[in-house]
C-alpha cells in the first residue's frame, strides 16, 4: 500500500484520479483550496469509491500551511500534482495570478517535500507547451517561446522540475496532457466550469442543456479537411488511469532518467464538427451551432504521439469519442437535474 497526496484532489481530472487511485489500491489523501470546484466533490467520490476521502483544505501558496500539513501527515509516499489555475484568457488578463499560483505553488510544494523526504512527483504539464507542432507531436518536439503566461507556468514548472532532480533526488514524470474530455460513468464526477466555458465540449454540453443559446465554431477557413480546428481528446478517466501507471512506474523505479515526460492523447486528430457530429449522433440532440470568426490564439491543429507512454508506462487509451460524449452528456443532465453543487 503507497500513500498519495493529490493536490487539486477536488477538481476535474483530479476528482477521477483518485477513483483510478483507490481502485488500484493506493491510499489517498488530497487537498484543495476550492477555488475551482466544490467540496460536494468529496462527497460523491465517497458515493463512487465506498470510501470517505481524507482531505484538508489547504492553499498551496500559503507555504506555511500547506508545509505543517505536509509535517502532519506522515507516510506520503508520492505526490500527483494538479492544482493550478488553467484559464488560458484568464492568465492573459491577470498574469500574476498565474504565476503565483502554478509557479509559486508548485515551488511550495516542492519545497514541502525536500523537507519531509517525498521523493517522488507526477506533474500536470499540457501539449500547450507545444504550441504550433507538426503532429504527430512527439516529447522530442521544441518547446517555443509561450504563448500565454498559462502556458509558460507550465514549461517553468518543468523546468524547475528539472532543476530539482539535479540537484536532490528528486524522481519526476511529468504527463503532458493534449484535450481531456468526459465525465465519469456515475455522472457523480465530471468537469464543473463556473462561469461561461472556454473549452469545446462543455459549451456544447451547456448549449445542448439550454444553458447557452448557441454554440460559435471558431473558424472554418483552416487548412483542414473541413476547415475546422483538430485536437486529441482524451477521456477524463483515461487520463486517471495513466497517472496510476506513472506512479506504478516511479514505485518500481521503472524511470531510466530522473525527469520523464510523456504525452497522454489518444494519438487522433478530430475536428471541431466532427466533435459536434458525433456528440449529435450518440445523444441524438440536435445542436445549435454557427460558424463564427477564428479565435485568437488557436492552433490549427495538434495530436499526440502517445508511442512512449505506451511503451514506457504500458498505457493507452481505451475510450472512443462517442464515450467522451455521451458521458459528458449524461454529466451535464446530471448537473442540471441538481443544480451545480
Ligand atoms: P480543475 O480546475 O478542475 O482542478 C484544479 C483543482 O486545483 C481545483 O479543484 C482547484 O480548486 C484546485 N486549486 C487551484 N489552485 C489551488 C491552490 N492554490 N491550492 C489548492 N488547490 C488549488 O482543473 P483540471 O482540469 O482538473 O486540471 C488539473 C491540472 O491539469 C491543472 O494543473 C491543469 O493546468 C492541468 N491541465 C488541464 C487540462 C484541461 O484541459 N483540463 C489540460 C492540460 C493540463
Ligand atoms: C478546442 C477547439 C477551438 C470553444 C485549451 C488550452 C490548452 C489545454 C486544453 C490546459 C478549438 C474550438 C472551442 C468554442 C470552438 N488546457 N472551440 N468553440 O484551445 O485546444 O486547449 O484546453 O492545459 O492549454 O488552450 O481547447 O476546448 O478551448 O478548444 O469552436 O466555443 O474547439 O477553437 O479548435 P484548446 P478548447
Amino acid at each position: 500500500m503507497k500513500k498519495i497526496l493529490v493536490t487539486g484532489g477536488a477538481g476535474y481530472i483530479g476528482s477521477h484520479t483518485i477513483v483510478e487511485l483507490l481502485k488500484a489500491g493506493y491510499e489517498v489523501i488530497a487537498i484543495d483550496n476550492f477555488d475551482n470546484s466544490y467540496p460536494s466533490v468529496l462527497e460523491n467520490l465517497k458515493k463512487i469509491t465506498g470510501q470517505e476521502i481524507p482531505f484538508a483544505e489547504v492553499d498551496i501558496r500559503d507555504k506555511a500551511a500547506l508545509k505543517a500539513f505536509v509535517k502532519a501527515t506522515p507516510g506520503i509516499d508520492a505526490v500527483i500534482h494538479f492544482a493550478a489555475n488553467k484559464a488560458v484568457g484568464e492568465s492573459v488578463a491577470n498574469p500574476l495570478k498565474y504565476y503565483e499560483n502554478n509557479v509559486g505553488g508548485t515551488v511550495n510544494l516542492l519545497e514541502a517535500m525536500q523537507e519531509n523526504g517525498i521523493k517522488q512527483i507526477v506533474f500536470s504539464s499540457s501539449c500547450t507547451v507545444y504550441g504550433e507542432a507538426t503532429p504527430p507531436v512527439g516529447e522530442d518536439a521544441p518547446i517555443p517561446v509561450a504563448q500565454s503566461p498559462y502556458g509558460n507556468t507550465k514549461q517553468i514548472c518543468e523546468e524547475v522540475l528539472k532543476d530539482q532532480c539535479v540537484a536532490t533526488d528528486l524522481k519526476v514524470v511529468a504527463l503532458r496532457y493534449f484535450n481531456p474530455v468526459g465525465a465519469h460513468e456515475s455522472a457523480l464526477i465530471g468537469e464543473l466550469p463556473i462561469g461561461v466555458p472556454n473549452n469545446l465540449v462543455p459549451f456544447i454540453t451547456q448549449t445542448a442543456i439550454g444553458k447557452r443559446e448557441v454554440l460559435t465554431v471558431y473558424g472554418d477557413d483552416y487548412p483542414t479537411p473541413d476547415g475546422t480546428c483538430i485536437r486529441d481528446y482524451i477521456h477524463v478517466v483515461d487520463l486517471a488511469l495513466a497517472h496510476v501507471a506513472a506512479i506504478n512506474y516511479l514505485a518500481e523505479k521503472k524511470n531510466e532518467e530522473a525527469f520523464s515526460v510523456f504525452n497522454l492523447g489518444t494519438g487522433q486528430g478530430n475536428s471541431v464538427l466532427e466533435v459536434i457530429q458525433t456528440f449529435e449522433k450518440v445523444t441524438g440532440v440536435k445542436l445549435n451551432y454557427k460558424i463564427g470568426p477564428r479565435r485568437a490564439g488557436d492552433v490549427v491543429q495538434v495530436y499526440a504521439s502517445c508511442d512512449k507512454a505506451m511503451s514506457g508506462l504500458g498505457w493507452k487509451t481505451e475510450r472512443s469519442l462517442e464515450e467522451c460524449m455521451s458521458s459528458s452528456w449524461k454529466w451535464e443532465q446530471a448537473i442540471a437535474a441538481k443544480g451545480n453543487n
